[in-house]
């Protein structure tokens, strides 16, 4: 049977849990902040299995992707104590619920608006250092692998969103040596700063609706991002229920002069949405 597990099927029970879980006593890969998931030959075997196995894949833009039932049939089918947060979530069939499940599993419009944009304004990633955050399916960090990022590092709140769609999604459209350039990380953006590195360009959509998370986004911006590098956010104008804004968002960031911020889209229809672009004021990089 078709499986995208975190670890092989014949190991120990124990053996599927990351050794620094075990030292700390937590059970879940979901408690640990911060935690790298790296891509291992099992996720290479199983999506040979998946595309051996005539298994759809939807595509998106024309990027194929795991087939979002079967991914959730998969965490259905986890033994109790395993991929509780997702199980809850498609239970509940919640978009989000808050600090268990961060809404990684769905594609959310405006990552399309911002894939959207960087095709239409041909922005290079030739070379460059790419952070993927808030990454969910993984779309924008596989855009710029494919237009020659040198490295991509993808970054999501639950480590089973990483490694059962993710994962699974980078390899689908990937060559294999797509294991040195990526990395994988999961955790609360409070959490990565030791993981993270500096990047020239931060993608990030849909991940504002939350404004207690605002000063987290901010300190990944200010502590994450290089020089002359450059920061986009695709966001709906307003989240109604939660209060997350780009006009807050924006003027947070104002407060601080070493942003220069600018709107490079807005939708004319439909759900009012929007992408900032984010640069540092020129007698930053002096
Ligand atoms: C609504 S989803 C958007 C997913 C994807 N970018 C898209 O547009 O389809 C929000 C993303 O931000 C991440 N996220 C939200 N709050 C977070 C937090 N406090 N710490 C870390 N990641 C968070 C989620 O894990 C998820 O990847």
């Amino acid at each position: 049977m078709f499986k995208f597990n975190f670890s092989s099927e014949n190991q120990d029970e124990t053996d599927t849990i990351p050794d620094d879980l075990k030292s700390s006593g937590k059970t879940s890969i979901q408690e640990t902040d911060g935690q790298e998931i790296e891509i291992s030959n099992d996720h290479f075997q199983n999506m040979k299995q998946y595309r051996d196995s005539g298994s759809s894949t939807s595509l998106v833009r024309d990027f194929h992707l795991v087939d979002l039932k079967r991914v959730e049939e998969l965490i259905a089918s986890q033994k109790s104590g395993e991929c509780e947060s997702l199980k809850t979530a498609i239970q509940m069939n919640s978009d989000v619920i808050s600090g268990v499940y961060e809404g990684g599993l769905k594609i959310w419009e405006c990552t399309l608006d911002l894939l959207d944009y960087l095709n239409k304004e041909s922005v290079q990633f030739d070379g460059l250092d790419v952070l993927d955050l808030g990454c969910g399916a993984g779309l924008l960090g596989m855009h710029a692998l494919r237009k020659g990022a040198q490295s991509v590092h993808f970054q999501d709140y639950n480590a089973e969103v990483l490694s059962l769609c993710t994962i699974p999604n980078v390899i689908l459209n990937n060559n294999p040596d797509v294991k040195s350039k990526t990395k994988f990380f999961a955790g609360d953006w409070d959490s990565l700063h030791h993981k993270l590195k500096n990047y020239d360009i931060i993608l990030t959509s849909e991940t504002i609706y939350n404004p207690e998370n605002y000063g987290k986004l901010i300190t990944i911006f200010e502590e994450m991002v290089k020089e002359n590098g450059v920061i986009y956010v695709a966001a709906k104008h307003f989240y109604f229920g939660v209060g997350g804004n780009v006009y807050e968002f924006e003027k947070l960031l104002r407060q601080n002069e070493r942003w220069n911020t600018s709107i490079c889209f807005c939708s004319t229809e439909g759900v009012k949405r929007e992408i900032l672009k984010i640069v540092q004021s020129a007698d930053q990089n002096h």
